[in-house]
């Protein structure tokens, strides 16, 4: 009889063997062989992880697409590309390209039920059905109408400024604050009721350390989808920290709070959450409850880190950079505005216009490769070259974005200048230039799939940059200071620690 020792190791052997041959036979037989790229990607997707989880991909991403040129090869069926003019076509909105299987590590599980959400779905039909019925709700005039929530949220982060630092004289974590004001503005807009986040100071409930958590775990298993399999929709004993489920859990609450206010007859309520009920009253057929929380996850999940990403980026650039400062600062006091800054009033401010849409060019809120899966027909490069149907491409908002035939020279530095008319340029060459660097923008995807809440971090973005510019003098310990940046999908910033002062003029 065979010992438990010899069966063990033909079992090892046996797995070895099939992992060896599997890697070989991605090396021998990929159609993507003669595509460049690092060693190991031709075997094996663990290179492109590893890449991830050290936490700053899209250098590496820039890196190798300077060395190898517009298709690089990420995986055995993976190409990462940086060709702009490849956008319509990949991410086109007549008949979208599915997303990869990266995106249903977004998925959770409850109550033994996989759930999707509008993010992560990879049915097209199904995200459709749902988007529809919500997409106007995020048009650039309807997100106005939650413009009275982003003012509160407004007001109290200036109060606790005020506290905590312009009165103390302690610097301030600006990287910190501003996530705290974005998961506050967006539960505000959403349920017209912040998570107390500012007035607490601190992430109190734990949401964004969980969400942070989830966030490195999504960011590194969706290169390896395979792997969600043995750890987070493990069937048989869930591995990995904590999911997504807490949004779904407190989209829950605030649901059946509302419907028991509604019970009393409280005054109604103008938010997201209003609207979907609206919704719902509309057309019962279609939108139950799930429906809602699923809408809600949107706001919750999708909204918060990446808004607060950008506000945090615009400040520190404009911090590091005093010429920049004083036109801003310059042309917000000439406009003097009331306080917090109306969405009206600031349309027309072009250099605050140009300093937000550039620090979302160099520093878009997203940092991974958005995957697509090449359908019938393939793909054919501008180069000829060609790419099978089945192979997994994607592009990277921070490639994408650093593209020097559409936005110019020395794109990793932040230029707002280059978004506004330059000295003898003509009118027709700048409208040219500056529509084709509009519309080439990855910052918020592109195609059916692109960001359904661009106007609401617009709104929320454009206000509060207006408003602490008008209402603060800011400073870094120095114009060298460095900040930490991590990027785990969203990209997150730490140790910016920023003097306050009430404005002087
Ligand atoms: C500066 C802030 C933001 C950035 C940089 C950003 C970026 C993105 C990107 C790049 C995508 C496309 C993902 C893909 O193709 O794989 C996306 C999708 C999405 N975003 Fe945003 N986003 C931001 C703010 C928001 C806000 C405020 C909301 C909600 C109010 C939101 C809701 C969504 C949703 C629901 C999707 C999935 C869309 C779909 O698949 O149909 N985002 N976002």
């Amino acid at each position: 009889m065979i010992s438990l020792s010899d069966f063990a190791t033909t079992v090892a052997l046996a797995v070895s063997i099939l992992f060896v041959s599997r890697f070989l036979w991605n090396y021998i037989c990929s159609p993507l062989k003669s595509f460049p790229g690092p060693a190991a990607t031709s075997f094996t997707n663990i290179w492109r992880l590893r890449d991830v989880y050290k936490g700053r991909c899209d250098i590496t991403q820039n890196a190798l697409h300077r060395k190898y040129g517009s298709a690089v090869r990420m995986g055995p069926n993976m190409l990462s590309l940086s060709d702009p003019n490849l956008i319509g076509q990949v991410y086109n909105t007549k008949s979208p390209w599915l997303k990869s299987d990266m995106y249903n590590v977004n998925d959770v599980v409850v109550s033994g039920m996989r759930l999707s959400n509008l993010f992560s779905t990879q049915d097209e039909k199904w995200h459709s059905t749902f988007v529809r019925p919500i997409n106007s709700l995020y048009s650039m005039s309807r997100v106005q109408e939650t413009e009275h929530n982003v003012d509160i949220t407004i007001e109290l982060f200036l109060e606790k400024l005020r506290v905590n630092f312009v009165r103390t004289g302690k610097p301030c974590e600006i990287s910190d604050w501003c996530n705290f004001f974005a998961w506050d503005a967006m539960s505000q807009a959403t349920f017209s009721q912040d998570l107390g986040i500012l007035e607490a100071g601190s992430d109190y409930k734990g949401f964004l350390g969980r969400s942070n958590q989830t966030l490195d775990y999504f960011a590194s298993i969706c290169q390896v989808p395979l792997l969600d399999c043995l750890l987070d929709k493990n069937p048989i004993m869930r591995i990995g920290p904590p999911t997504f489920v807490w949004a779904n859990i407190f989209s829950l609450e605030k649901l059946q709070e509302r419907y028991q206010e509604r019970s009393k007859n409280a005054t109604p309520k103008v938010d997201f959450l209003s609207k979907f009920l609206e919704i719902k009253e509309k057309n019962p057929e279609l939108v139950d409850d799930n429906v809602i929380i699923l809408w809600l996850l949107s706001n919750v999940l999708a909204g918060s880190d990446s808004t607060g990403s950008t506000i945090c980026a615009t400040i520190y650039y404009v911090l590091k950079k005093p010429a920049v400062y004083k036109k801003l600062c310059t042309e917000l006091r000439a406009a003097n505005l009331s306080l917090p800054a109306k969405w009206k009033d600031i349309q027309g401010l072009e250099y605050l216009e140009a300093v937000i849409r550039e620090a979302m060019r160099v520093h878009p809120g997203v940092g991974l490769l958005l995957e697509r899966v090449v359908p019938k027909g393939g793909l054919t490069l501008s180069d000829g070259r060609f790419v099978p149907e089945g192979t997994i491409v994607g592009m990277n908002p921070w490639v994408i974005n650093r593209d020097e035939t559409v936005f110019g020279a020395n794109t990793d530095e932040f230029i707002p200048e280059r978004w506004l008319q330059g000295p003898g340029e003509s009118d027709e060459t700048y409208q040219a230039r500056f529509k084709k660097m509009k519309s080439t923008d990855f910052t918020f995807g592109a195609g059916s799939r692109t960001c359904l809440g661009r106007h609401m971090s617009q709104l929320e973005s454009f206000k509060l940059i207006a408003t602490l510019f008008s209402t603060f003098d800011m400073e870094l310990p120095s114009l060298d200071h460095q900040w930490q940046v991590t990027n785990s999908w969203f990209l997150r910033q730490t140790d910016i620690p920023v003097r306050l002062m009430e404005r002087q003029d």
